[in-house]
């Protein structure tokens, strides 16, 4: 519900990128509009910023000063969609000036920066939204019934394996999460949610973790390279060529704006300075035993996931596919497998709309939603930081080769 004595929720947006003047602006707009009004944009590249705003149909003043707009516009709530190792600043810049915050996955990218999250929310008795969306996809929302009603006895283990396809992959090592210093690798950008998915699930937050990564397909491993798609002389021969004039939305976003910042959208995949895995594995042991192997593939023919539960009284099994060279059923289908009763399938129709439908959701929880929230979705920092620092250990335990606990990262 918007908050009493006022009709809609006054929401101030900084990152008008791909995300911000997307999910968080056009559709939010488009569709949210009767709890939400739309304050104040604010980016550092104003060209950007105009293209969003425009193709978001707001009149919403433009800021280049973060702590500006705060200050001018009085926003009731921040949300931060910059690159992820940014987003502390604003989060507790936010925070210090009395707005409540909903800020893009990873909350933020090191054991630090999160501490000192965690630090202003409780210095301040404001309140942090994580936008973990997966939590809302109707298949998810199903297993954690299926869960907490204990259909499978108590969880001993779990097998997660998440699948990045050639064309989303290769995103990530296009652009600014291609460097350790902004992402905090795959393992934190993208991981974040399958770690907070687990915790979720499981209702516990891992104790240790051991990790392997590799660059095996991007970066140093190209046959040739060359500085961006647009211009490169091996467009011709490279399966990774990206053909930014032939998208209106990013090439408005990007291509014009890059001469304000040289932030360009098409950079080469096979960047030799890349510092990134496309190959990840961990096994994770949580605080409650549960023992779980992850793994994270960046340049793979299929997107979508593997998961199971291995239960004292049986399975619960789901391959959830998102894009692959061949037709899935409209429906996605649970096996609900019982030690010594066979099967039980489990069709939970394929929902239209980002992350298998949770984008939806989520917006409604944080705008609409009055109908409480029994399956514990609606995520604050605490869930923020334990997925993050899932990655970090991750992190460091590939550059470490040894096990890291979560422990050793917050103390
Ligand atoms: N929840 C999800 O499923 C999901 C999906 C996509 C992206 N994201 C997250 O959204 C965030 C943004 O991703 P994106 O793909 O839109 O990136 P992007 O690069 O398209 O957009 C980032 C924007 O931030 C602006 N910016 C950079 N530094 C800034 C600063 N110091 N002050 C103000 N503005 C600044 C840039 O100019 C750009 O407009 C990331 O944290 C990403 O992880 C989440």
């Amino acid at each position: 519900m918007a908050p009493t004595g006022t009709n809609k929720h006054r929401v101030a947006l900084v990152g008008t990128g791909h995300r911000g003047g997307g999910m968080w602006g056009k559709e939010l707009i488009d569709g949210w509009s009767d709890d939400v009004e739309m304050v104040a944009l604010c980016d550092i590249n104003a060209q950007r910023m105009a293209g969003a705003r425009q193709a978001m149909g707001t009149n919403a003043p433009m800021y280049t000063d973060f702590d500006t707009m705060l200050r001018e516009v009085k926003p009731q709530k921040v949300i931060v969609c910059t690159p992820d190792h940014t987003h502390d600043d604003f989060i507790v810049r936010a925070l210090e000036a009395g707005v409540d915050v909903v800020t893009e996955k990873p909350m933020t990218t090191t054991a630090e920066k999160a501490k000192r999250i965690l630090d202003a929310e409780r210095r301040t008795g404001r309140r942090v939204d994580v936008t973990f969306n997966y939590r809302y996809a109707p298949t998810a929302t199903r297993i954690k019934q299926l869960l907490l009603d204990k259909a499978i006895g108590e969880v001993t283990s779990v097998d997660f394996h998440w699948y990045l396809d050639t064309r989303h992959g290769a995103d990530y090592f296009r652009r600014w999460h291609a460097y350790a210093k902004n992402s905090g690798t795959l393992f934190v950008h993208k991981a974040t949610h399958h770690f907070d998915l687990l915790n979720w699930y499981l209702k516990s937050v891992p104790r240790q973790v051991t990790a392997h990564g590799a660059l095996n397909v991007y970066g140093r491993n190209g046959p040739f390279r060359g500085p961006r798609c647009k211009i490169c002389p091996h467009k011709g021969e490279c399966d990774f060529f990206l053909d930014i004039g032939k998208d209106p939305w990013l090439d408005m976003l990007y291509e014009a704006p890059s001469a304000e910042d040289g932030y360009v959208r098409d950079a080469c995949v096979f960047r030799e300075d890349i510092d990134i895995y496309d190959t990840m594995s961990a096994a994770i042991l949580f605080e409650n035993g549960v023992q779980a192997s992850y793994s994270l593939n960046a340049a793979m023919p299929i997107e979508g996931y593997h998961l199971a539960f291995n239960g004292t009284k049986g399975r619960i099994e789901v391959r959830q596919y998102e894009d692959q060279p061949w037709v899935e059923p409209p429906a996605d289908q649970i096996l609900l497998i019982r030690n010594f009763k066979g099967v039980e399938r489990i069709w939970i129709p394929t929902k239209k709309g980002g992350h298998f439908g949770g984008d939806d959701k989520l917006r409604d929880q944080l705008f609409r939603s009055d109908k409480g929230d029994p399956l514990e979705q609606r995520a604050g920092a605490e869930a923020g930081a334990m997925s993050l620092l899932t990655g970090v250990a991750a992190y460091t335990s590939v550059r470490e080769n040894r096990p890291v606990t979560l422990k050793s990262l917050l103390d």
